[in-house]
């Protein structure tokens, strides 16, 4: 269990994170929304050690772990998937997951001189982890292809590979539908629900696309200006009065309010309903 407490990320004057306090469940699949600039990768990059809070506490397991670098707590299984790095884009997806760091213990050169037979087996050992990856992923057919080449969504999928390659226990996801066309966000909603059921692991998602969070995530966090505005399942969270009007503004009333206006003049009705609609599908939303 990851537990946030009253945390602060400030930059200069501004208060990207102002005071927030979540709880990640064991074995949940939380997702975290909320408009653009409302402070969810902030919040992210403070809980994987990529920023330091300027205040408030992480704790995971009973255990503060506020303040502590990525690879830290990589090694406690609590990784943040990034984009791919530009130099691995011309190594095969396979030796993309047979590269990642912890998988593999024979990385130095004396070591590799002391212990070639060791390393030989140590790296049919990966490959064939690797193997089983990417069948896991259902993208075994492009194991052999160069990690560059892959489609938007793949890529997301080799990220996530790459957090089956170590004993990943919560994965932290920004954004993992971005730019991803929709089969593929099915198989990489189908492969987050798997490693949850099949393999324990504890997801935290952040996304923009509603029909996704919807389909995976319990609980949903709303966040709003640096602050939780709300916590609760997706269907809740979507008739929550306070989520509607910190996604849309006035925008959405006025916009209800213009359709009435034309419906009384002409008789037609456009059918414009409060609630998360294609405006909050789009989600520009606004601040604060
Ligand atoms: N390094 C930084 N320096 C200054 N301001 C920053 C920095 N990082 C983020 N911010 C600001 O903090 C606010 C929150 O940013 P953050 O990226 O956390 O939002 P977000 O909720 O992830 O938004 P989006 O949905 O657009 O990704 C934004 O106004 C952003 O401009
Ligand atoms: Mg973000």
């Amino acid at each position: 269990m990851i537990q946030v407490h009253d945390l602060h990320r400030h930059f200069g004057g501004f208060r990207a994170v102002d005071g927030a306090s979540v709880t990640i469940e064991t074995g949940s699949i939380t997702g975290l929304i909320g408009p653009n600039g409302a402070g969810k990768s902030t919040l992210f990059n403070v809980i994987a050690g990529v920023l330091k809070p300027t205040s408030g506490r992480v704790v995971m397991d009973g255990e503060d772990i506020t303040g502590l670098a990525p690879h830290q707590l990589f090694h406690k299984g609590l990784l943040r998937t990034f984009q791919l790095a530009h130099e691995f884009s011309s190594m095969t997806v396979r030796e993309n997951l047979m590269m990642v760091p912890g998988a593999q213990t024979g990385e130095t050169l004396v070591n590799a001189w002391l212990k070639r037979g060791r390393i030989r087996e140590e790296e049919r050992a990966l490959r064939k982890k690797a193997d089983e990856v990417l069948e896991f992923l259902t993208i075994s057919h492009v194991a052999d292809e160069k990690a560059g080449n892959l489609s938007g969504g793949q890529k997301k999928l080799l990220e996530l590979g790459r957090t089956m390659m170590v004993d990943a226990k919560i994965v932290f996801l920004d954004e993992v539908g971005a730019g991803v066309n929709r089969t593929l966000l099915g198989t990489i909603g189908d492969a987050i629900v798997r490693l949850n059921k099949e393999r324990g692991y504890t997801f935290c998602v952040i996304e923009h696309d509603m029909d996704f969070i919807g389909r995976l995530c319990d609980p949903v966090i709303v966040m709003a200006a640096g602050k939780v505005l709300a916590q609760g399942s997706a269907s809740s969270i979507m008739q929550n009065e306070a989520v509607i009007e910190a996604y849309l503004g006035t925008g959405l009333k006025n916009k209800v309010a213009a359709e009435e206006a034309v419906e009384r003049v002409t008789g037609e009705s456009h059918g414009a309903q409060p609630g998360l609609g294609d405006e909050a599908g789009a989600f520009d939303g606004e601040k604060g």
